[in-house]
């Protein structure tokens, strides 16, 4: 069976590199020519575990990478995997899947294949009936349904996870009318994942289930961070005790509950955002959402009131952020709450050294020569009145009192609590965690 994939970004790259290495016939389609270029080399500029080695093996067997539409010609499946991004008024927007889809729509005009084409982008409930439907009917002069089918079917794989959340997701959700389509693509489904919960259900409840689920766990991470913050402020208490406690309780769930500086990345904080203006534009206000919003916001401020509290003013301060990645085990700084807290320092005219392990080269295309970078913790540490831990990269674990020495002052603020157990010579401020009376 041929399958195309059109947008090789996370979620369409690994779809392509998983689907290729279980020897389907996968055309992996990008309009980046310099991306294609290197992808075709087995080259990627992401940094991703596990995905350079399945996308090598994809390409081994029967991987095509290319920026022509024209080979999807043959596909009896084609995913819509590109990026639905944020837009400054906080709507997303849909000029990439309008193109995708388009593209898709002039070589159904010519092929006499039915495909069936799977939306997996992250769009609002009603796109898909209302935008990208037409624009295929209407580029293909073909009629929906019928010629070819449309089916939603959103993705909940996470970054640095990517590859086995693309081997082993845990729902299926399939979004559009019972027709022959459907049909065709609960087979397709139960056969590359077979015991995968499947729900079958309308374009709508598929589209708005993305968004229920990033909102839910954007939810999570607020309510964890709300009673941080509590926490914080009774003597001897400890979140992350506290999550432990009621994440055994199977109501409530462990994962997500990891207190700290507030979700980032591309998709918890612009689907919230996408989220809200929706609701609003509905008639609904998302009170609830806005809080959850609202809570983020403000972890970062959190952090910088407590730096003031030791150091005062922050000018010219040499101030030590670790980790610049929105989490670990990625070099994706995008929304990451470290660049929101270095943007909100450079306000303040601190003098800011960054490290992070695997995103400092993505830091500097963001800051430029605004921050300095170090290679080195030595080089982080050396001389700062303050080190933030940010991003919860293992190596950080292993920082101890010998590694703080050269500090000029020794203020610790752990917004993950990975050196709680440690004995550090200086004030030691972790997130979450009340001072002893
Ligand atoms: C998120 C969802 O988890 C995926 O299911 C979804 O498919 C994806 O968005 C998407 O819509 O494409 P991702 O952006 O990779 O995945 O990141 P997460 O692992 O969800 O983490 C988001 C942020 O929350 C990070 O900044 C992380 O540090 C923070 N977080 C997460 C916490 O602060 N505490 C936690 O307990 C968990």
């Amino acid at each position: 069976m041929k399958i195309g994939i059109i947008g090789l970004g996370f979620v369409g790259l690994s779809l392509a590199s998983v689907l290729a290495s279980k020897n389907f016939d996968v055309i992996g389609i990008d309009t980046d020519k310099k991306k294609t270029l290197e992808l075709q080399k087995g080259i990627i500029n992401i940094f991703e575990p596990g995905l350079e080695k399945v996308l090598k093996t994809a390409l081994r067997k029967s991987l095509i990478i290319t920026n022509e539409f024209s080979l999807l010609k043959n596909c009896e499946i084609i995913f819509v995997t590109v990026g639905t991004p944020q837009k400054k008024n906080g709507k997303i927007d849909l000029s990439m899947i309008k193109k995708a889809t388009s593209s898709i729509g002039k070589i159904l005009q010519k092929t006499k294949k039915n495909p069936i084409i799977f939306i997996k982008s992250t769009v609002i409930p009603g796109t898909t009936e209302n935008t990208i439907l037409p624009i295929l009917e209407k580029k293909s002069g073909k009629k929906a349904n019928r010629d070819f089918g449309i089916i939603s079917n959103p993705e909940f794989l996470q970054e640095s996870n990517a590859i086995h959340d693309t081997k082993y997701p845990h729902a299926i959700i399939l979004g559009g009318p019972e027709t022959k389509y459907m049909k065709k693509a609960k087979i397709f489904f139960s056969k590359i994942h077979p015991n995968v919960k499947m729900i079958v259900t309308k374009h709508q409840t598929a589209e708005i289930i993305k968004y229920a689920n990033n909102s839910f766990l954007a939810t999570k991470i607020s309510f964890i961070n709300q009673l941080s913050n509590i926490c914080q402020n009774i003597p001897n208490s400890n979140i992350d005790d506290v999550a432990k406690a009621i994440g055994l309780d199977p109501r409530i769930g462990k994962l997500f509950l990891n207190a700290g500086p507030g979700y980032g990345g591309s998709c918890l904080p612009k689907d919230m955002r996408a989220l809200i203006n929706f609701a609003g534009s509905i008639g609904v206000n998302p009170s609830f959402l806005k809080s959850v919003e609202k809570i983020n916001q403000k972890q970062i401020d959190n952090i910088i009131s407590l730096m003031k509290k030791s150091l005062g003013t922050l000018e010219s301060k040499k101030i030590t952020i670790l980790g610049t990645a929105f989490k670990p085990n990625t070099n994706d700084i995008r929304a990451s709450k470290s660049i929101e807290l270095i943007k909100k320092l450079l306000k303040n005219k601190a003098k800011i050294f960054v490290h992070d392990p695997k995103a400092l080269e993505n830091t500097k295309k963001f800051f430029g020569n605004k921050i300095n970078y170090s290679e080195s913790l030595y080089d982080a540490l050396d001389k700062s009145y303050c080190v933030i831990i940010m991003t919860q990269w293992e190596q950080y674990d292993q920082i101890n009192k010998n590694s703080l020495k050269h500090m000029k002052r020794k203020i610790i603020i752990d917004s993950r609590r990975l050196l709680i157990k440690k004995q550090l010579d200086g004030k030691y401020f972790a997130i979450g965690v009340g001072n002893e009376s």
